[in-house]
């Protein structure tokens, strides 16, 4: 972790990774958000480290900070995305409710618009102490004043794995149901995270099943719109982002080597293409989208 762009950081900045719609770098986040212009980004979706001494490899700094140091650390991240969040855009946050209430405020601070704290079902876990079991994660949802974009997310009717009826009888307002779903709550049951070695692109990283940033993005965006995620992990949002036609930007500061793997997978047609497109939302714009910090 970093507290704004580390001085160490006096080369120009390639992408290692490009894609018709998206760009990826290997780089501390301020960096890269400090690149790209005021009111620029539809969408941000963030997953940061928790604090919880994880090791993210290859020299990243340590996920062990004292609480006040993290959440300078955080709130300077928060901000830089509010800076870059076009009117109407939207931010996501998935983090743990010991942090995200602190998040949550910051937000709010900086003008932000609450929509939602979604709370994401955490499984697995164990009772710590003299505490509650923890059972979930919080999914802060806030936009820069009126959403410009909000669309509804339909669920398929859940069924039985045995006798294939609906699980619920809906008190007998089933035809009245729309057949297209029901309607997303903010209690997400059904995006356990990729636990098993063999799913991952990163076995050490926390990697989330691309369903919750891609239910974030189809929420509050549209194709061809821009998304953010300054914490790339195993690149969940970027797969999300690239296989529902949105344009992408990238970082990742330990290695980015999960997220090329998971592309070269998944898009090689789209990889090592370029998205010109988004010569509009970076600062200084150069056609290779290389960043000159320092
Ligand atoms: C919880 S993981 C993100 C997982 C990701 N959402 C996924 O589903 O694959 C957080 C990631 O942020 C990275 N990271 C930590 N500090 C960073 C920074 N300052 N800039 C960019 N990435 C950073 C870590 O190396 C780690 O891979």
């Amino acid at each position: 972790m970093a507290r704004a762009v580390p001085a160490s950081y006096s080369r120009p900045i390639r992408p290692v990774l490009s894609t018709d719609l998206g760009l990826l770098y290997d780089a501390d986040c301020f960096v890269v958000l400090s690149a790209l212009k005021r009111d620029s980004i539809d969408c941000v979706f963030a997953d940061p480290p928790f604090n919880l001494g994880k090791d993210y490899g290859n020299g990243a700094a340590k996920d062990s900070l004292d609480t006040q140091n993290y959440l300078k650390w955080c709130f300077a991240w928060l901000d830089e995305c509010v800076r870059v969040i076009k009117p109407g855009g939207s931010i996501f946050v998935y983090t743990l409710p010991q942090w995200g209430y602190h998040l949550a405020s910051q937000l709010e601070r900086s003008g932000m618009l609450f929509r939602h704290w979604i709370a994401v079902s955490m499984k697995g876990t164990f009772p710590r102490g003299r505490k509650l079991y923890p059972a979930h994660y919080g999914l802060l949802y806030f936009t820069k004043g009126v959403p410009k974009t909000f669309n509804h997310v339909r669920l398929p009717i859940p069924k039985c794995r045995h006798c294939g009826k609906d699980i619920k009888d809906y008190g007998g307002h089933r035809k009245y149901l729309n057949p297209l779903g029901l309607n997303l709550t903010d209690f997400w049951d059904d995006t356990a995270p990729a636990r098993h070695s063999k799913f991952k692109s990163r076995w050490h990283i926390n990697e989330l099943k691309p369903v919750i940033p891609g239910r974030c993005i189809e929420i509050s965006t549209e194709p061809g719109d821009v998304i953010v995620d300054p914490f790339g992990g195993g690149g969940s949002t970027y797969e999300s982002a690239q296989r529902l036609h949105r344009y992408w930007i990238g970082t990742e500061i330990a290695t980015s080597g999960a997220i090329e793997e998971r592309f070269d997978r998944f898009f090689a047609d789209a990889v090592r293409q370029r998205p010109d497109a988004l010569q509009d939302v970076f600062i200084d714009t150069r056609p290779d989208f290389s960043l000159n910090v320092g």
